[in-house]
């Protein structure tokens, strides 16, 4: 393991002996899902040494431990972005903990920009797949061959189990779940309606500033991975009005219950696999 990883899980092991199961990223003004889980320890992360503090709005910057619907959860309330001035390593350190802790199910969500017919703001949508090449590659460096291969595969980076329970139990709760590809892009400026014409080409139609990273990583040492993005908003150029980060934290308020209750019963269910 990499030595600044294991001193974090060291540092985390003397606060808490919890096994985590699911490793959950909640995204932007998606935080308050962590008021719903039956938390046992939690940690600043400024406490653990050498572990990236979020400085983004909507992003407060904690790792609980807990319960949701009886599976245990590592919660990483507040992520960190590479528009934040760390080096793309580091961005991915959370991830890198949470599997050292023992998580074996990377949960990823994020509030995204989108661009489909079907989106509005408030659609909630599974990410079937990523656009990485606009951004570094968190394996970049010498390879930790403990942790995984040197040339990872990405041909099924959103696993297809994760992907079924998550579909079913939007069906079975009545939940409206599109789907979508997601490309992560630098920010912190969103894109211009050009940027997002090309990228739609692309195949992407959701665009946000985080998760691709974190997907490589959690794959790279074998987690499986699953990630839901909230749309935000319509992309730059759609409606023509003005991308604001205060309408990105609205729309996760709005959006709230139905995604806590999609992300409860999902994990409710992972707790089987
Ligand atoms: N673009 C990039 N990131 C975002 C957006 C967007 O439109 N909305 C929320 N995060």
């Amino acid at each position: 393991m990499r030595k600044e990883i294991a001193e974090m899980a060291a540092a985390v092991r003397k606060v808490t002996d919890f096994q985590p199961k699911v490793a959950l990223t909640l995204g932007s003004g998606l935080g308050n899902f962590a008021d719903t889980m039956k938390v046992e320890a939690e940690i600043p992360y400024k406490d653990i040494p050498g572990f990236p503090v979020s400085t983004a709005p909507g992003h407060e910057g904690k790792l609980l431990f807990g319960y949701v619907e009886d599976v245990p959860v590592v919660c990483m309330k507040g992520r960190v972005h590479y528009y934040e001035g760390y080096p793309i390593d580091k961005v991915v350190t959370p991830v890198r903990l949470c599997h050292a802790l023992g998580a074996k199910i990377m949960f990823l969500t994020n509030a995204a920009g989108g661009a489909k017919e079907s989106y509005h703001p408030g659609t909630l949508a599974l990410v079937k797949d990523h656009i990485s090449v606009f951004v570094p590659n968190p394996l970049i460096g010498p390879n930790d061959d403990e942790e995984g291969v040197r040339f990872p595969d990405m041909t099924n980076v959103y696993d297809k189990g994760l992907q079924e329970i998550i579909q079913k139990t939007a069906q079975k709760e009545n939940i409206p779940l599109d789907t979508g590809v997601y490309v992560q892009l630098t920010g912190p400026s969103f894109e211009t309606p050009s940027e997002i014409k090309m990228l739609h080409a692309l195949g992407a139609n959701l665009f946000g500033m985080s998760t691709v990273v974190e997907a490589i990583t959690a794959r790279h040492c074998g987690m499986k991975v699953c990630c839901i993005s909230l749309v935000s908003n319509m992309a730059a150029g759609i409606t023509g009005a003005p991308l604001t980060s205060e309408e990105v934290i609205e729309a996760g308020n709005q959006a709230a219950s139905n995604f806590t209750r999609l992300v409860r019963s999902s994990i409710e269910e992972m707790g089987e696999e």
